[in-house]
């Protein structure tokens, strides 16, 4: 046990885990201090994750609010939905992702490219060669650390460990594989190839795709903590991929908002219409997050400014004229509230607020 972080003293949720590297050093406190060098990656891969959340999700009704990132079993509740499920794949995959990327930079003395299979054959055509990024260290040291906040032995600690893994399993496979060709002259009669991580998106956009085929598995019912419930429960989760998200409860209604929960609703939540540039994903949300919420769009006209025209002027100047763009953005808000609008002080009192 010497040889893991082990969070006998403190267990931090990811969010205080990527909060400040302080906060992590003070849960090493109780590992061996070797684990300090990493302290500063770690905190910043689980950064990313967060980050990587709100973009997956910004368009979604549940968009990633920093309550669903407190993963410790604060205040005793502990939600093991769809949502946390993605939630442990990103942060665990930013982690992972972060911790290959320094090492490949040269940030550590321990660790440089995996050149393991180099000279071996790859497959028809081209040898292994060049600098592979060392996803191995960066998934062993990861696993260290993200795995270490899960102390239970029930079936939430055990979905948890699996998603975490899901995620490192995500930076993997979508390792790309940059090969360089050798020959006369550039003739390419053999290649040598290496593997390199994907941009972070890929990786969140891959756990995206994982979080809508997420499955679920029935093992909250009597589930005590015995030996045999806890073997059932590895199991259960033995028997499914380890690239597969995993999840045990029903997600909760996201339109509506719920204190105890800490979700906020979709009400005053702006969604997109009209645009070139959109995804069908973005196209549907007004629908999405207001209207089968029950909702009513409102469209909300305001001016921008911005420098435009801009010209070189010799020498060495640049002027620009000042722009004014009207933009149209569209929130969602409750039908009363629209409906009144038509006069009297509520009416007022809204203009106001617009
Ligand atoms: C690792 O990279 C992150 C940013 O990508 C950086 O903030 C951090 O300081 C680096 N860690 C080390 C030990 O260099
Ligand atoms: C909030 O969620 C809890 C748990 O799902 C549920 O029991 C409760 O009725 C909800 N409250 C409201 C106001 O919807």
């Amino acid at each position: 046990a010497r040889h893991s972080p082990g969070p006998s003293a403190v267990t931090p949720s990811l969010l205080t885990l990527s909060l400040s590297s302080r906060s992590v050093n003070n849960f090493l406190m109780t590992g061996p201090k070797a684990y300090l060098i990493y302290s500063s990656s770690v905190a910043a891969g689980a950064q990313s994750g967060i980050e990587e959340c709100k973009f997956q999700f910004a368009w979604d009704r549940w968009n990633c609010p920093e309550r669903a990132l407190q993963l410790s079993s604060h205040g005793g509740l502990r939600s093991a939905n769809r949502e946390t499920a993605f939630v442990h794949a990103i942060s665990s995959a930013g982690v992972m992702y972060t911790l290959t990327r320094n090492c490949s930079l040269g940030d550590f003395d321990n660790c440089g490219c995996d050149d393991s299979r180099n000279g071996q054959l790859g497959g028809q055509g081209w040898l292994w060669g060049g600098c592979s990024d060392n996803v191995g260290f960066g998934e062993a040291i990861s696993k260290q650390f993200v795995d270490a906040l899960e102390t239970g032995q029930d079936a939430r600690a055990a979905m948890n460990l699996h998603n975490n893994e899901a995620g490192r399993k995500a930076v993997k496979g979508t390792m790309k594989r940059t090969c360089k060709c050798h020959g006369v002259s550039g003739s390419c009669t053999t290649q040598t190839c290496w593997l390199q991580l994907p941009e972070f998106r890929e990786v969140g956009t891959y756990l995206k795709e994982r979080y809508h085929k997420a499955l679920k598995v029935d093992l909250l019912q009597g589930a005590g903590n015995s030996a045999a419930s806890r073997g059932a429960i590895a199991e259960t989760f033995s028997s499914i991929s380890k690239k597969e998200l995993v999840h045990l409860e029903d997600s909760p209604d996201y339109c509506l908002e719920n204190k105890t929960l800490g979700l906020l609703g979709t009400e005053g939540r702006e969604c997109l219409k009209r645009g070139k540039a959109l995804s069908k994903w973005e196209k549907r949300s007004c629908r999405r997050l207001c209207g089968d919420c029950g909702l009513a769009v409102e469209e909300r006209r305001a001016e921008m400014v911005s420098s435009c025209n801009c010209k070189f002027h010799w020498c060495c100047a640049v002027r620009c004229e000042q722009c004014r763009k009207r933009v149209t953005k569209y929130f969602c808000v409750r039908k009363e509230k629209r409906e009144r609008s038509g006069g009297g002080g509520a009416s007022r009192k809204l203009k106001r607020k617009l």
